[in-house]
């Protein structure tokens, strides 16, 4: 084990109390996206306490924190950390000592933990500045969890107009045990955008159909062939999902109504392809709904692009979480078909994101990402803290 392994985990366990104790500080006081004000306070005046200069500090985008930790040689290169802030408009059910104290808003995605270990590693990398070489960027990033996305408000405001040699991130992830990572080079998750769907008929009564142009039946029709572009239209071999997860037709048993709304996801992982099948999702129902006397509005809200990882920064990134934590601790994974803000970096900079382990015993270490009943194995937090701070050294002195 290098001496610097050795460092780091011995300032992790030093500061692991605190790292936990912010992580449920965090938790109790969630704020939703764009709206981390005193989340994002509280990060600032920690930075400031653990000894980064006020000027290396700035406020970006109304609640994003962008620090800087300048090691020897500050211009040589430059590794940026990413976190983000926001929470869930959901209601916690955990019986917790550290249960949100905000009715209605959650951290059911982890994001309390991203920001502690952030923090923590903050603490880590700042006492260390005298054994690299750069420039550590820390990211404190405001609205994950909703389009446009933090990640590309930071982008446009020129945050990153030098950007950084590499920018690393993780996420919490209950399938994987605490203490360990999951990692994937290249491709790794999709591009999601939201559709929103009104099919207008002209209702009526329900046993006169013939003096109705029903947008009920319509939209069945519409739900049935939009899957086409699934199965027909998209190569076999780009990942394609369209989900229809909202309809609201609101009649009755005997009562046709005027219009029917729906709203669904569309999520892929090739940009071309992506908006092509914009495109054919407004014909299929517009066409659809002309074809059974009706018509159709369809609004597209473009989110996330597909998330790739670089694949050399994250294969090196492997080996060097492999010496952290031991090969049996590293886990290849798949890709999958959720989306991250995170994405827009991995399309202007070598990027690599990674998942954290944080099952633990407890049943609710078990709950998935956007559940009630959500939690995290508080030991989870020192892999985390640890990783970021090692991974950012072993990055600027390659
Ligand atoms: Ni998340």
């Amino acid at each position: 084990m290098s001496s610097l392994i050795g460092k780091i985990k011995e300032l992790v366990v030093e500061g692991f109390a605190e790292t936990k104790n912010n992580r449920e500080y965090l938790h109790q006081y969630p704020e939703l996206s764009f709206k981390e004000f005193e989340t994002s306070k509280y990060v600032h005046q920690l930075l400031v306490h653990y000894g980064i200069p006020e000027e290396d500090i700035e406020v970006k985008c109304d609640t994003g924190i962008i620090a800087h930790i300048k090691g020897l040689d500050p211009d040589r290169k430059t590794i940026a950390l990413r976190a983000d802030l926001d929470a869930l408009p959901i209601t916690e059910a955990n019986d917790v000592p550290y249960k949100s104290k905000h009715e209605g808003i959650m951290h059911a995605c982890g994001h309390d933990a991203h920001t502690a270990c952030l923090l923590g590693a903050a603490k880590v990398l700042n006492k260390l500045k005298n054994e690299f070489h750069g420039t550590i960027k820390l990211v404190f990033q405001p609205g994950e969890e909703r389009i446009p996305g933090g990640a590309s408000l930071l982008l446009k405001e020129g945050v990153f107009k030098n950007a950084p040699n590499a920018i690393f991130g993780q996420h919490v992830y209950p399938e994987l045990p605490a203490g360990k990572i999951g990692i994937k080079p290249g491709m790794y998750m999709a591009s999601a955008d939201e559709i929103y769907i009104t099919v207008n008929g002209r209702g009526g009564h329900g046993a006169l159909p013939n003096k109705n142009i029903d947008p009920v039946l319509i939209s069945a029709h519409i739900i049935t062939s939009l899957q086409q572009i699934v199965s027909r239209a998209a190569n076999p071999k780009v990942p394609t999902v369209l989900s229809i997860g909202k309809v609201i037709a609101n009649g009755a048993t005997n009562i046709i109504p005027d219009s029917v709304t729906m709203e669904g996801t569309f999520r892929t992982m090739n940009e071309d392809w992506r908006y092509q099948s914009h495109e054919l999702i407004k014909r299929t129902v517009k066409g659809l709904a002309e074809s059974m006397g009706g018509s159709a509005e369809v609004d597209i809200h473009v989110g996330y692009p597909f998330l790739e990882n670089d694949v050399e920064l994250t294969l090196k990134s492997k080996e060097w979480a492999i010496e952290y934590l031991g090969p049996d601790n590293v886990v290849d994974l798949d890709i999958r078909m959720t989306a991250e803000d995170f994405a827009f970096y991995t399309h202007h900079m070598p990027a690599c994101f990674y998942r954290l382990g944080t099952q633990g015993k407890a049943e609710n270490t078990k709950a998935s990402v956007h559940n009630p009943h959500f939690d995290i194995d508080p030991e989870s937090l020192k892999v985390g803290t640890g990783m970021l701070s090692w991974l950012a050294i072993k990055s600027l002195e390659e």
